[in-house]
């Protein structure tokens, strides 16, 4: 049964400067079904809107970032919602006690002239109410429980690592238990050690509390490690979907083939080609595929249409002509 339902979701960048209307479809027509208990890896160029569809999907909207479509259905059995239709009250409420986050720069959640302790004690304080020694028990046990050292309570954000930082922000964002944790490049800014231990506490924390990690990264490494699924992004659609396994033995979309084969094997000396030119400006689209202009396969019919995401075998999704020939570009339901 699927906890979280995205339905065309349209979510832009709408400024006015000078009288000129400016529009970055920064997500745009994007559909997602995540089930219980699954790791779901968003990867895809910088710039093709994942922080935007993290920040949507948590419901943090503030101009210029608009929601022009859409709908995100989350069902936790005792609570349902879409969450673009709940007030900035009642999305506090379900934010970090159902819905956490962890943001690629540790310190946007750390007050930087706050002890951690401190930290700590306003973030829980704000959700219940609790006894002086129970919420530093609480807090204790947890970091204990993660193997963290109790000591970074009396540390400031700048006084730790930037690992360290990274993993008390991932402490914080998972205290409460939440149904639903969003990752957005949770290691990016570490060295490659550190960003392993770092994504070592994620799954074990999923392993512990269950919960639906949705994580974005443009690391495949990371993804072929830790997610059940993987969406593949492009200029603000999911052009492929398929399980973990799936998209690295057959990717279907030209994009993800050349994601994948860009990757390093070891042993294997031979030149990776990436894919060529650069992203089209997401402020001025291409008309059909946004693709096209840099795909080797390009028919007519790509200039003119979008491919509409659509089942190729079970659980493997694609929007592409190459593979989707009877497509009829009919909207998914
Ligand atoms: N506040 C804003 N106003 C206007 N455009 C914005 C704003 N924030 C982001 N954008 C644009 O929206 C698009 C998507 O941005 P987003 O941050 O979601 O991409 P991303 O995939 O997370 O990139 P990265 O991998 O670099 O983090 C980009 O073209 C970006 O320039
Ligand atoms: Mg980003």
């Amino acid at each position: 049964m699927s906890v979280l339902k995205v339905k065309d979701l349209k979510s832009y960048y709408i400024s006015e400067v000078f009288g000129i209307k400016r529009t970055v479809r920064a997500v745009d027509g994007v559909y997602m079904e995540i089930n219980r208990d699954e790791v779901f890896g968003i990867a895809g160029e910088s710039g093709c809107g994942k922080s935007t569809l993290i920040k949507t999907l948590l419901g943090m909207i503030k101009p210029p970032l608009t929601i022009v479509d859409g709908e995100i259905y989350y069902d936790f059995g005792d609570k349902k919602f879409n969450i673009l239709s709940l007030n900035p009250d009642e999305s506090r409420k379900i934010r970090w006690e159902y819905i956490s986050y962890i943001p690629q720069s540790s310190m946007s959640v750390l007050n930087p002239v706050r002890r951690i302790r401190d930290t700590f004690k306003s973030f829980l304080g704000a959700h219940k109410k609790f006894e002086k020694d129970e919420l530093e028990g609480l807090v204790k046990e947890h970091l204990s429980a993660l193997g963290l050292p109790t000591e970074v309570l009396n540390a400031y954000p700048h006084q730790l690592s930037g690992g360290m930082r990274q993993r008390v922000t991932i402490a914080l964002a998972s205290i409460l238990k939440p149904k639903v944790i969003l990752a957005d490049e949770p290691s990016t800014a570490l060295d490659v050690v550190v960003q392993r231990g770092v994504i070592q506490l994620l799954r074990n924390i999923q392993e512990e509390q269950k919960n639906i990690i949705i994580i974005v990264t443009h690391d495949m490494g990371i993804h072929a490690n830790i997610c059940d699924r993987i969406a593949i992004m492009y200029a603000g659609k999911i052009i492929e979907e398929a399980r973990t396994d799936e998209i690295f033995k057959h990717p279907l979309h030209p994009y993800t083939t050349y994601l994948i084969g860009s990757l390093p094997k070891i042993g294997d000396k031979s030149y990776r080609v990436s894919a060529p030119g650069s992203p089209p400006p997401l402020s001025n689209l291409p008309n059909g595929c946004s693709f096209h202009p840099r795909c080797p396969y390009v028919m007519e019919k790509c200039k003119k249409e979008f491919p509409s995401l659509l089942n190729v075998e079970d659980e493997h999704r694609v929007a592409c002509f190459l593979v989707n020939k009877e497509d009829d570009n009919g909207a998914r339901d």
